[in-house]
């Protein structure tokens, strides 16, 4: 059996661990594997743009960023509306498509992808389509899994970036603002703001007064702190309506700035605290994954293969949450939980073609 793997959208580290683990578990079936370059695009070309994957071609990637595939943001296969309002994949790259997975004996398709990328996938599904699903993003925010790879690593990225802002703040009695990814969503704001230490956290989802934000720094000046951090995601709102960023009532020193340069502009006003601005930007989505983002990227890319294994196009990896609740202590102790030896982390140490002396 020959499949295909792409991955589509911002990149995202973790990328390269779900190919490595595709082509790993992918390989111990005798499969072949054909690595669409730049996402979808790669289906395009006549006769496929495409390498092929086998496990020698996949040493070492899991630690490297970004993809070694290319990807592509949006290209021909963006949906445009047509007759009846239905945003649709244009019937002539669909069509391109099917031809060159046909010539190239391709039966199924890891599609690997955020939001917009999935909902591609979704309808070439629809379409008759062999694929299966493996959920991207860096913001964390897909319903269907409680984590996806490349929020952890985004995540570090802040705290590091906080452990620095604070002692250059502190040296200088500051105020530092922080602007980080998260259009949707503030988990990384979250996440990261909790971690780093971050005094002011504010999200998408939580309309914020810039009154209360400069009355609680002055609190804290009163108290004798000497800096304050501020971690603003880049969809943040200030209760009331959007915060006016550009044009008419912006503030008018700050040209091209983003969420993070106008609250800094406007706390240092309200504060009378001397206050920088920071925005960290696709510094969150480069560089090498974390631990945690390989292994999140081996399973998924090791259970998409299992999916197309088991026949089941159209679903999508998921990872399944737990959260913090309460037990018995009596439930806990003389309770080890031990590594199954047939559960899914074994297996996928086998599919990496890890030995296990076994
Ligand atoms: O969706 C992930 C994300 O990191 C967003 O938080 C951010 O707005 C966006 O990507 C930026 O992506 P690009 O510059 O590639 O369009």
């Amino acid at each position: 059996m020959r499949i295909g793997v792409l991955n589509s959208g911002g990149d995202c580290p973790g990328l390269n661990a779900v190919i490595n683990g595709v082509v790993g578990a992918a390989s111990r079936l005798g499969w072949e594997v054909l690595g669409f370059i730049d996402g979808y695009e790669g289906l395009l070309p006549e006769g496929g743009d495409y390498i092929t994957l086998t496990p020698d071609d996949t040493i070492g990637i899991a630690k490297l960023g970004g993809t070694i595939l290319g990807t592509t943001n949006k290209g021909h296969f963006a949906a445009k509306v047509g007759e009846g309002d239905v945003a649709k994949i244009p019937e002539e790259i669909m069509a391109k498509a099917r031809g060159n997975m046909e010539k190239l004996g391709v039966e199924a398709l890891v599609i690997i992808g955020g939001d917009g990328s999935l909902t591609t996938a979704l309808q070439m599904n629809q379409e008759g389509f062999n694929v299966v699903g493996v959920p991207k993003t860096i913001d964390n925010d897909l319903q269907a899994t409680a984590m996806t790879f490349g929020f952890d690593s985004a995540v570090s990225t802040v705290v590091d970036s906080l452990d620095r802002l604070q002692t250059t703040a502190q040296s200088h009695k500051r105020v530092m603002v922080l602007e980080v990814m998260g259009r949707h969503a503030g988990w990384i704001a979250l996440w990261g703001g909790i971690a780093g230490g971050a005094h002011v956290v504010l999200l998408p989802e939580v309309e914020f007064s810039l009154d209360k934000v400069a009355d609680f720094i002055k609190q804290r000046e009163a108290e004798g702190k000497r800096s304050s951090l501020v971690v603003v995601a880049e969809g943040a709102k200030l209760s009331g309506g959007e915060l006016v960023i550009r044009g008419e009532g912006a503030a008018s020193e700050v040209s091209l700035g983003g969420v993070g340069d106008v609250v800094a502009h406007h706390l240092e006003e309200m504060t009378g605290k001397d206050t920088r601005s920071c925005t960290l930007g696709h510094l969150q989505r480069g560089g090498s994954p974390t631990a945690l983002d390989r292994i999140l990227g081996a399973r998924f890319g090791v259970k998409a293969v299992d999916l197309i294994r088991e026949g089941k196009f159209g679903s999508m990896v998921s990872y399944q949450a737990y959260h913090v609740d309460s037990v018995p202590i009596e439930d806990a102790v003389h309770q080890l939980r031990l590594v199954n030896p047939e559960g899914e982390m074994v297996q996928t140490a086998r599919a990496l073609g890890i030995c296990l002396g076994d």
